[in-house]
């Protein structure tokens, strides 16, 4: 895709007297320490900005530093993230502040970023440009929506097509503004009501239904019960195949452990 460098012009100027009046007063904007950072970032992955604000602050109230976040037990993890969902995230956010402390130091590169658990193509940009102002192109759902929008892309785009025209664009030195500024603007003003422009993934009735039970099961060890497969399937009229089918999965990705039929808290 080629932009012409006058069309690239005149939308930096505009983009950026946009933010200058409408810009969201979020509480992960008044901070570039990287750890606060990262808490955000994953928050926001999955979560609507506005469910993420009161959980951003009360579980930086329970984790300060991200050595507390990496000595905590699981359980008062997910107990903190507890109303976020897809609580695979807080795991791995723990995990993978567990290996920022043993390294010593925070990872600066792309590269070295996605090495960490939970830490995709996306959330590795998003927090080179966030904390460290790096001159990166990261594109999320607003992001990718303005692009098509503005430059009148095919929704068909590939990411790296996309990709290539957000490289383009970004303003050098810029780049923390610049992100929060198309951010802003997508989520304010060029939404997928007035754009007519669809989201990619929509999540399957399917999905959202397991990730229900999902949610369940970690709710009842966080309240401290550590009930029977079969309790389970009384309680949710589900079948015990099914059930322990989710919850071996549940087990595999670290979040639980199964003994004797009972469901434990991984250790
Ligand atoms: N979504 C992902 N990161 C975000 C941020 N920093 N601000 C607003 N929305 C976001």
């Amino acid at each position: 895709m080629t932009a012409p460098s006058q069309k690239i012009a005149a939308f930096r100027r505009f983009l950026l007297s946009w933010y200058a009046e409408h810009k969201r007063d979020l509480p992960w904007r008044k901070t570039t320490d990287p750890y606060h950072i990262l808490v955000s970032e994953v928050m926001l992955q999955q979560t609507q900005v506005d469910r993420v604000i009161p959980k951003y602050r009360t579980f930086l109230d329970t984790f300060p530093m991200m050595e507390a976040l990496a000595k905590a037990s699981p359980a008062a993890v997910l107990k903190a993230w507890s109303g976020l969902g897809y609580n695979r995230r807080a795991l791995y956010l723990q995990q993978a502040a567990q290996q920022i402390v043993a390294q010593g130091n925070f990872p600066q590169t792309a590269e070295e970023l996605q090495q960490l658990p939970g830490i995709g193509a996306y959330t590795s940009r998003s927090l080179l440009i966030f904390a460290f102002n790096k001159d990166e192109a990261a594109i999320d759902t607003n992001i990718r929506r303005i692009l098509i929008h503005e430059f009148g892309l095919s929704e068909e785009s590939s990411a790296e097509e996309l990709l290539e025209l957000a490289r383009k664009l970004l303003p050098s030195g810029k780049s923390r503004d610049w992100h929060n500024a198309l951010m802003d603007y997508g989520a304010l003003h060029l939404t997928a009501k007035s754009s007519g422009i669809r989201p990619l993934s929509r999540q399957s009735r399917f999905q959202g239904s397991r990730r229900q039970y999902r949610g369940a099961v970690l709710k009842v060890l966080v309240d401290g019960k550590n009930p029977t497969l079969q309790q389970l399937a009384r309680q949710w009229q589900k079948e015990k195949s099914w059930i322990k089918e989710l919850l071996q999965e549940m087990e595999k990705e670290g979040l639980l452990q199964l003994r004797e039929g009972r469901v434990f808290f991984k250790q």
